[in-house]
């Protein structure tokens, strides 16, 4: 929702005034998409360093503090050559203020500055990385680890050119982004990157062109339209997936400007001919020359061993104190919980916006059902939600398998929508249902952890989780991210229903408290941990319960399958007498999820049933119940939360059992046997 505009002349002169008045105007264009703060980096009124003005509130008022500063900035003085970079922010990390607003700055010396559109997901792990080398940080931003990472790459590769530096920095960042570096090493020249987030640049040269008249397009957006296929000189080519560069050569006379924005409404009032970026382009202009290099990710380089070495170096910072990812990812929850609702959820007047499916919202509320597909435990978060989608969107809700939906070759129609779910966004099941709805005309919507992957780029709208880097294979603080990204879409459906309202406080309510009540729930880790040395060396381990929480039961026990490989079910509580009680005895382990909440009276007679052939359960309840925990000498005490966000609580308990079994059992806990993080195959 926010705005980045660059604009670089090259040996076309401008006053300093008409290149601060452009780019504030730039800014002024992008205003429409919301934003709390803004600000510019021009050249220093000496061209040697860079000066920052930033504001916040208004682009008004930073135009008002720039005519403020106009003396300094030395106004009437004509440049041959300059860039200028601007930025409207729309706060996720830290408030919004002068110091948080962009462009963030490497040093005290404003060597190195960027703007970012985004969320860098890993930002804590690089600030300790750069901590430890020595740099001070001044913002609460994620955005300031960029341009201290590339200032630290430039001291460590004096001779390295800057597009060659931002391709090294980009590799070491996780989550979505648009960038724009100015430096005052690299005077006249601009880079401009992008992941996920949108950036497209205009080209403008003095001399018109035989072929003026006909936009310059490129890349994806070029492609969905065939009336604007390339011609002409400065042709661009759609780039082969890595490591190619396209030049832009400007005419005999050299002059040319360049306007770098996030939006084209920032462009077409200087220029038609518009070039948009795709993932992982790096663009530079150097000399008035424009070239544009599809990156390498350094997975696909063997050659770039430096980057791979750091990249080890902050996995080991992320991994932290902990002695395995998928122990840190579980005690990472407080906070990926929040960053799946950072920027969406205002606590204080109630609403949730949905920036990746806004628009789609009324298309959404007209269609016939919902689908929500996925493998796994992304198929166990649709499951969780579903009585709630229900509920709020008053639709018929399909949950389905991707593998068994293909199968049955499932009747689909135009006005279905189709939901993907999967951490990864590869996940090739979950992949080849959503090409098979897409082609039936569906709607498609994808839930992924992943900016840029493959259902994010196929799908026609969706919801980031930004839960971070999730690197154990068993998958853990993705599955309350994509619960609590399915319940934000269930809040939004249900935004204008007044006699759902008092529901909606009422979850509202519970999101806000979840933080402090799942730290509670990681308070019981020695708990489960003693749980875990009882029942290690047994063969089996079933988990029952149902309502709300069944979901819990069937992530327990793929949990304990894929970590421990120890035979583990979950049960339908209701469905006991139906064949699953001729399991239990005094010697099988069992686990009963049983709260407080509209099916507890049922979950008490499965307790009974079970109590009744010998079984020894062992008891997920809320806090202080006594009535339940007298059934059973092992229990498990969980905060109380809304019925629909139990499952949030009561499936971390199972995650922690699940890695404590595994670590007495001396499996490989972060690459369990036979599992991939990213199942790319069918
Ligand atoms: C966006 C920014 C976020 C920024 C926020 C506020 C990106 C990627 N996200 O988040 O960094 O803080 O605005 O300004 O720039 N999409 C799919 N399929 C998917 C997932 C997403 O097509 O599976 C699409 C969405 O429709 C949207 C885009 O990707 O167009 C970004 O989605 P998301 O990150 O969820 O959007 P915001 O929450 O608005
Ligand atoms: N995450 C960055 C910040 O909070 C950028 C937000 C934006 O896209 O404006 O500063
Ligand atoms: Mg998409």
């Amino acid at each position: 929702m926010c705005g980045i505009f660059a604009y670089l002349n090259y040996l076309t002169p401008k006053k300093r005034e008409e290149i601060l008045e452009l780019l504030v105007n730039g800014l002024k264009r992008l205003e429409y998409r919301g934003y709390d703060s803004a600000g510019v980096a021009v050249d220093s009124a000496e061209a040697k360093d860079i000066s920052i003005i930033k504001k916040s509130g208004k682009v008004a008022l930073l135009a008002e503090e720039i005519k403020n500063r106009s003396d300094e900035l030395n106004m009437g003085v004509t440049v041959d050559v300059h860039c200028g970079i601007a930025h409207t922010r729309w706060a996720t990390h830290g408030v919004p203020n002068e110091i948080n607003s962009h462009p963030q700055r490497s040093d005290l010396q404003n060597s190195f500055v960027v703007v970012h559109n985004g969320i860098i997901t890993n930002y804590k792990e690089v600030k300790v990385f750069l901590e430890k080398k020595g740099h001070h940080f001044e913002s609460d931003t994620d955005t300031e680890i960029i341009a201290k990472l590339i200032y630290h790459f430039h001291q460590q590769h004096p001779n390295f050119s800057f597009r060659e530096l931002v391709e090294h920095v980009v590799q070491q960042l996780e989550g979505a982004y648009a960038l724009c570096f100015k430096s005052k090493y690299f005077p006249g020249e601009c880079v401009a990157t992008r992941r996920g987030s949108p950036l497209l640049v205009g080209i403008k040269t003095r001399t018109r062109l035989a072929t003026d008249h006909v936009p310059i397009l490129y890349g994806k957006d070029a492609d969905s339209n065939p009336e604007h296929r390339p011609h002409g000189r400065g042709e661009f080519p759609t780039l082969p997936r890595t490591g190619s560069t396209s030049e832009f050569e400007p005419l005999e006379d050299k002059q040319v400007e360049y306007f770098f924005a996030s939006d084209a409404s920032a462009i077409i009032e200087h220029t038609n001919r518009v070039i948009y970026f795709e993932d992982d382009d790096v663009a530079a202009v150097k000399n008035g020359s424009l070239s544009i290099h599809r990156i390498r990710r350094a997975g696909d380089d063997p050659q770039k061993r430096e980057i791979t070495t750091l990249k080890m170096e902050l996995q080991q910072i992320m991994k932290g104190n902990y002695d395995f990812f998928m122990q840190k990812e579980i005690f990472e929850q407080p906070e990926s919980v929040i960053n799946t609702m950072r920027g969406r959820l205002n606590f204080e007047n109630g609403t949730v916006t949905l920036g990746g499916i806004k628009d789609y919202i009324p298309e959404i509320k007209r269609c016939r059902r919902l689908m929500l597909i996925g493998c796994g435990t992304s198929y166990h978060s649709a499951i969780a939600t579903r009585q709630l989608l229900e509920e709020l969107t008053e639709l018929p809700v399909m949950v389905e398998l991707a593998s068994d939906f293909l199968d049955r070759t499932t009747p689909v129609f135009r006005d279905d929508v189709c939901f993907f779910i999967s951490q990864s966004g590869e996940t090739a099941d979950t992949l080849m249902a959503l090409r098979y709805c897409k082609l039936r005309g569906a709607l498609i919507v994808g839930i992924t952890n992943t900016v840029g992957s493959s259902i994010c780029r196929e799908s026609h709208c969706g919801v980031h989780i930004n839960a971070g880097p999730e690197i154990g294979v068993a998958s853990t603080k993705a599955y309350t991210s994509q619960f609590i990204s399915l319940v934000m879409f269930a809040l939004v459906m249900s935004e204008d229903r007044l006699s759902l309202r008092q529901r909606r406080q009422e979850i509202i309510d519970g999101l806000k408290n979840l933080q402090n009540q799942i730290r509670d729930v990681l308070k019981l880790d020695n708990k489960v941990k003693s749980l875990a040395e009882d029942l290690y060396k047994k063969k089996s381990l079933l988990i029952m319960g149902r309502g709300y929480n069944f979901a819990t039961c069937l992530e327990g026990a793929l949990k304990v399958k894929e970590l421990t490989y120890m035979h583990s079910e979950g049960i339908m509580a209701g469905e006991l007498k139906h064949g699953p009680l001729a399991l239990v005895d005094e010697t099988m382990p069992v686990m009963m999820i049983i709260m407080r909440d509209p099916v507890y009276t049922k979950c008490m007679n499965a307790l009974q049933q079970v109590t009744a052939r010998e079984g020894k359960p062992i008891l997920i309840c809320e806090e202080n119940d006594k009535e339940t925990i007298s059934y059973s000498q092992k229990y498990l005490e969980i905060p109380r939360t809304v019925d629909c966000l139990q499952g949030i609580l009561t499936v971390i308990p199972m995650q922690l059992l699940s890695f404590h079994i595994a670590v007495l059992k001396g499996c490989n806990v972060d690459c369990p046997r036979n599992l991939a993080k990213s199942v790319t195959v069918e």
